[in-house]
């Protein structure tokens, strides 16, 4: 996790941001610390990441790369406004023992690639370009599934599917083509529907272990989706990070042993 010491809204690269909404940093530290104290209340490690000057996104630490199956791709950002949070990553990478892989093709790290058991779904229609996939499933050596986003208010699959455990999704079919809700459905027949009201607070920008699932609070429905299939929801305030178009799921890099 990278805590939003730099946290603002200077630029608008996604259909939440809103560079006139004053920002509250200070109240965005506030709801970071009490996400990262769920994780540690949880028995989770949370490492962290240095925040840098000028680059006011670098708290969406789930852009920085995937690190899965003992491999770590860093991310290639698309907008020239976080270029250079790919470089923090890498060096967060390195210094953790895990040689940075690069891709050729824009790729924005667990924003759009999502970890299910021994493969990862791959969303792509605004930001990650599709001819990577083909790249990170060489880089880490699982198979990929594209799924192909094309609603703007869900710019990055983290937005609209949420991986429950090793089996089950959770997922916002509008958000998806019809080729790719149809591959979901034959993929994942039992997986949750969640209602366009907890997709539009972002609910489904959510972190589970495979039993408690940490969720934007105002994603209410989902919790009790979520709790009739089993899982302890465990809902988070990020308010102010919302503004900059992400929350629970975006403020966290899982790192796959
Ligand atoms: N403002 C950031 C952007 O538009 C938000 C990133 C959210 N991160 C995520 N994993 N969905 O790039």
């Amino acid at each position: 996790m990278t805590p939003p010491t730099h946290f603002a809204v200077e630029y608008a690269i996604n259909p939440w941001m809103d560079t006139s909404t004053p920002v509250d940093t200070d109240l965005a530290l506030a709801q970071w610390n009490c996400l990262r104290q769920i994780y540690l209340d949880l028995g989770h490690s949370v490492e962290l990441v240095d925040p840098a000057p000028g680059l006011p996104d670098m708290v969406y630490a789930a852009n920085g790369g995937l690190i899965v199956n003992d491999r770590a791709v860093v991310a290639r950002f698309k907008f020239h406004q976080r270029a250079d949070e790919a470089r923090a990553y890498a060096d967060w990478m390195t210094a953790r023992g895990y040689p940075p892989i690069t891709t050729q093709h824009t790729n924005e790290g667990q924003g759009d690639l999502l970890v299910v058991g021994a493969t990862i779904l791959a969303g792509t229609g605004f930001r990650t370009d599709e001819a990577a996939h083909a790249e990170i499933a060489a880089a880490v050596g699982l198979p990929v599934v594209t799924l192909e986003l094309t609603d703007p208010r869900f710019y990055h699959l983290d937005t609209a599917l949420a991986v429950l455990d090793d089996t089950t999704i959770a997922y916002y079919p509008p958000a998806f083509t019809t080729a790719s809700r149809a591959r979901l459905l034959a993929l994942f027949p039992t997986a949750i529907e969640v209602a366009t009201a907890d997709a539009y607070v972002l609910g489904l920008n959510a972190v589970s272990d495979g039993r408690h699932v940490v969720h934007p609070a105002a994603a209410t429905g989902f919790a009790a989706q979520l709790r009739a299939a089993g899982f302890v929801p465990i809902g988070a305030d990020l308010s102010e990070l919302l503004k900059g178009g992400g929350s629970v799921k975006c403020c966290t890099l899982e790192v796959y042993p």
